[in-house]
Order: structure tokens, then C-alpha cells, then sequence
């Protein structure tokens, strides 16, 4: 039988664009028959049409103009693959406009334009589709849809930032400090120049914002996510969290916490070391997922990289061949939730109960820590383990103390207080807790 051509246009000839080129080009035969269509690649666009890229392709096929493939009729899929906010929202908004259905690897739009683009997809009836925008090449974003379909979503565990957590295993196994291991990484091109992206915990904000909406079938809006970065952890505090029995992890959490309401946050957290989290290492990923009819699933893989992240761009463009192939693309629900969805009600941080790591830098003399704990009594705080360590250079002491669960504002109320303190000399450090359940 002779299968149907499909056309598509790639905009963005860079690292993940000619992965997927020459992906689809060296598993044709496999793509082909799992799409059920012979895909060709019309056009790509890219702002460079000069330099070799990994893959060679004919020069007639190249162009700047990424309108061109827009408005190009025989093109039924853009591929949307230049990062950034804009001109890539624009992009992909007018191709969905233009009943063009989208693949695309762009958090950063997605995560700020989440309804709108759903929206727009959803009145040109067409699909987007969007895998490679966590995780890269985990298939996290089909489990979530369709694997777990069934399931209310109760909490999402991830760490979604390999530089990150590159950062935090260094710091534990190679015995260098936060500013070292930032270097390494920028070294071996895990870190940008300027890394304020990922350290600041925004790279994984991005992507719980899309994590969280399709769990919870509303919007999540980015503003209502808090976000706290690994910058203020420092090698003892992982080798103290280890003597305890934990791992810190940047971690982007969300949960349901009922009544309609969610809990999503970014920020460093102590886990159970024997927890599966704690032990995806380095660079990988991994996304730990509690469904409730499934019960725990645990996603891990490279979680950056183009040949992981084109894996998944191959793979949406498969699922929207096969469905063009059937005359069901745009109709199936391959747009995350209906128009219109509910804003996601996203519960302050100040109402929320955690246990706690705080690292005070105290005077060693009579009485500090009994102030200390005072201060953390009066607040409703009870304390679960100290730990005082000997004298640091000029006189002062780390104080270790691990609490039990205790409402955030009442914690801030609290360190502040201590901070005042004329016997403590640097900020608290206070990280939450996680079981991971
Ligand atoms: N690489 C990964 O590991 C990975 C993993 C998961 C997801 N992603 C996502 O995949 C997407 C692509 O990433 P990438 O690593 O392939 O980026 P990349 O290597 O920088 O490639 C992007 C290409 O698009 C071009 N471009 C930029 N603006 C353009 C415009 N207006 N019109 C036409 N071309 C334009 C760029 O040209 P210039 O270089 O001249 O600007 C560059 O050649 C991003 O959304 C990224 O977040 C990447």
C-alpha cells in the first residue's frame, strides 16, 4: 500500500533540530511505520543557512524565513525548535492559526503562555504537542496524559535540571565547593555563562508549570509557584544532611493537597537518602510520580541533550501522522484539557507544614542555644535533633537543628527573630524536609 506523504517545517536548525533530522532519517523505516505515513521535511528554518550542521541536508530546503513554513499550505506540522520566548510564542501561535498542528521543545513559552497557546490550539482544532519540553527524551508528558489517564494525580516529585543536580552530586563526591563545581560544570558545557537560570531553580519552575497543569487539568500560573535556588548550599550542608540520612535535591514538587487546591514549589529539599530520588545522580533526571489508582511510578533518563530531546520530538510527530492518518488529529484530546480550564488555586507557602534543616552560626558561649530554642518554642516549633559542631574560625559554632512539622510563617517569624540575635553572626539557612510520598 502506498502510504500517505505527510509535510512538516522545522524552524531551528541547531542541536535538537538536526538530531531529529538525522533520527528520522536513520529509523525511517521505523518511524515511517509507526506513523503510518512517509514524513517529509519540507522546509527548515534557521537564522544561520550557511554553517555545516551534524546532519547534511539539501540546501533547497533551507531557508531563513520561518513564515515561509507557516504559510506554506502543503505543510500540515511545524516544528518549533529555536528556544526562547519570542519570536518562537509568535511562531507558534500563528501556525496554530493557520491549522498547522505544533511540535514544539519550548518550555519557556509554554510555561508563560500555557492557556493561551492550549487555547488557540484547541479553536483552530488542531494539536500541540510538547514531550520534549520536560525531561527531553522521559516520556514523562504521554505518562501524565495518557499512561496515567485514569489517575487523580496526587504528588509529582522531580528533578528536572540536570545542572543542578550535577552541582549538588559533585559537591557530595568530588569534596569541592559550590563556586568549583559551577566552573566544572560550565566546563563541560552543563552550565551556561551566565547559570542564573537553572541555580536560581527558574529552568525547573518552567517545567513544573507544565508538569503541574496537565496533572491537575488546570492552569498553573508560573507567578503563584515559588521558587527558591540551590545558591546558599554549600558542601557541608550536603555532607551534614548525609550524617543525618538525607540527600538534598533541587526538587520541583507538586501536590494535591485537596479542597481544590495544589501546592507547587521549587526549592532545595532534604530526602530520605534510601528514597528512590535521592540516588538520580549527575546530569540524569528523574520524576517520581504518585497517581491514585497507580500508586508510585518513577521516570529516569538523560534528561538533556539532542538526540534525547529530538527522541521525543520523533515521537510527537509519529503520534500526529498516525492521527492525521486517521482524520482524527486536533479532534482527539491531544490539547491538554478543554478551552477554558480553571485557574489552578495554588496554596501560599506561608499555610504550608514542613519539617525542617535550619543551620544556625552561632557564638560558642553559655546559653545561645538554649535562646535558640526558645525563640523556635515560642513560635509552636518543636525541635526533633541538634547537632552542635565544634568551633568554626573566630569563635563561632554551626548549631544543626532538624524540627518537626511546623507552618512556614510561623518558621519565618521565627528565624528572623533569631537572626536579630547579637550571637548570631550569619543568615540561618533553612531547608525543608521531603518523606517523597
Ligand atoms: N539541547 C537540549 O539538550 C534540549 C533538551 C530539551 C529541550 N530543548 C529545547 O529544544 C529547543 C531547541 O534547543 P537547541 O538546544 O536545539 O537550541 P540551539 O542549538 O540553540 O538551536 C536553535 C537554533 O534556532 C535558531 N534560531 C533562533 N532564532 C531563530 C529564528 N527567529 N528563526 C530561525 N531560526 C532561529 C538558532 O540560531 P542562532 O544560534 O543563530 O540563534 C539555532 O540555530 C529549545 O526550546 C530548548 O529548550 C533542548
Amino acid at each position: 500500500m502506498v502510504k500517505r506523504e505527510i509535510k512538516i517545517g522545522i524552524i531551528g536548525f541547531g542541536t535538537v533540530g538536526a538530531s531529529a533530522i538525522r533520527i528520522m532519517r536513520d529509523n525511517a523505516h521505523k518511524v515511517e511505520t509507526r506513523a503510518g505515513a512517509k514524513i517529509t521535511v519540507k522546509y527548515i528554518a534557521d537564522k544561520d543557512i550557511t554553517t555545516e550542521r551534524k546532519v547534511s541536508v539539501d540546501k533547497n530546503i533551507l531557508t531563513t524565513d520561518a513564515m515561509k513554513l507557516i504559510n506554506d499550505p502543503e505543510i500540515d506540522i511545524i516544528v518549533e525548535l529555536i528556544g526562547g520566548v519570542e519570536p518562537a510564542h509568535k511562531f507558534i501561535i500563528e501556525a496554530l492559526k493557520k491549522g498547522k498542528h505544533v511540535v514544539t521543545a519550548n518550555k519557556a513559552v509554554l510555561a508563560k503562555y500555557w492557556e493561551e497557546v492550549m487555547d488557540t490550539a484547541k479553536e483552530n482544532n488542531v494539536a500541540i504537542y510538547l514531550e520534549a519540553s520536560v525531561g527531553a527524551g522521559i516520556p514523562v508528558i504521554q505518562s501524565l496524559h495518557d499512561g496515567l489517564a485514569a489517575n487523580n494525580i496526587k504528588s509529582i516529585y522531580g528533578i528536572v535540571n540536570g545542572t543542578t543536580n550535577y552541582m549538588l552530586t559533585r559537591m557530595l563526591e568530588d569534596k569541592k565547593d559550590y563556586a568549583e563545581v559551577l566552573k566544572d560544570a560550565q566546563k563541560l558545557g552543563y552550565a551556561e555563562a551566565d547559570p542564573s537560570y537553572d541555580v536560581d531553580g527558574m529552568d525547573a519552575a518552567n517545567k513544573l508549570v507544565i508538569l503541574s497543569s496537565i496533572a491537575f487539568d488546570a492552569v498553573v500560573d508560573l507567578k503563584d509557584v515559588y521558587v527558591e535556588g540551590i545558591s546558599n548550599i554549600t558542601r557541608k550542608d550536603m555532607l551534614e544532611a548525609k550524617s543525618l540520612g538525607y540527600v538534598i535535591k533541587l526538587l520541583a514538587i507538586a501536590k494535591d493537597c485537596g479542597n481544590g487546591q495544589y501546592d507547587v514549589r521549587v526549592h532545595p529539599t532534604l530526602i530520605p537518602a534510601d528514597h528512590q530520588m535521592a540516588s538520580i545522580d549527575d546530569v540524569y533526571n528523574g520524576i517520581f510520580i504518585v497517581g491514585d489508582a497507580s500508586g508510585p511510578i518513577m521516570l529516569y533518563g538523560q534528561g538533556a541533550g539532542g538526540d534525547s530531546a529530538a527522541s521525543a520530538v520523533v515521537s510527537d510527530i509519529i503520534y500526529i501522522c498516525r492521527n492525521i492518518v486517521n482524520g482524527v488529529a486536533g479532534k482527539v484530546p491531544s490539547v491538554f484539557f478543554e478551552k477554558g480550564a480553571d485557574k489552578a488555586k495554588i496554596r501560599n507557602i506561608d499555610e504550608i507544614d514542613f519539617r525542617y534543616y535550619l543551620k544556625f552560626t552561632a557564638l560558642d558561649q553559655p546559653g545561645v542555644l538554649a535562646s535558640i530554642a526558645a525563640v523556635l518554642g515560642n513560635n509552636g516549633i518543636s525541635i526533633s535533633s541538634v547537632v552542635q559542631r565544634e568551633q568554626d574560625e573566630g569563635k563561632k559554632v554551626p548549631v544543626i537543628i532538624t524540627t518537626d512539622k511546623a507552618r512556614e510563617k510561623s518558621m519565618r517569624a521565627a528565624i528572623a527573630e533569631i537572626d536579630a540575635m547579637p550571637t548570631v553572626k550569619s543568615k540561618t539557612l533553612v531547608i525543608r524536609i521531603e518523606k517523597g510520598e
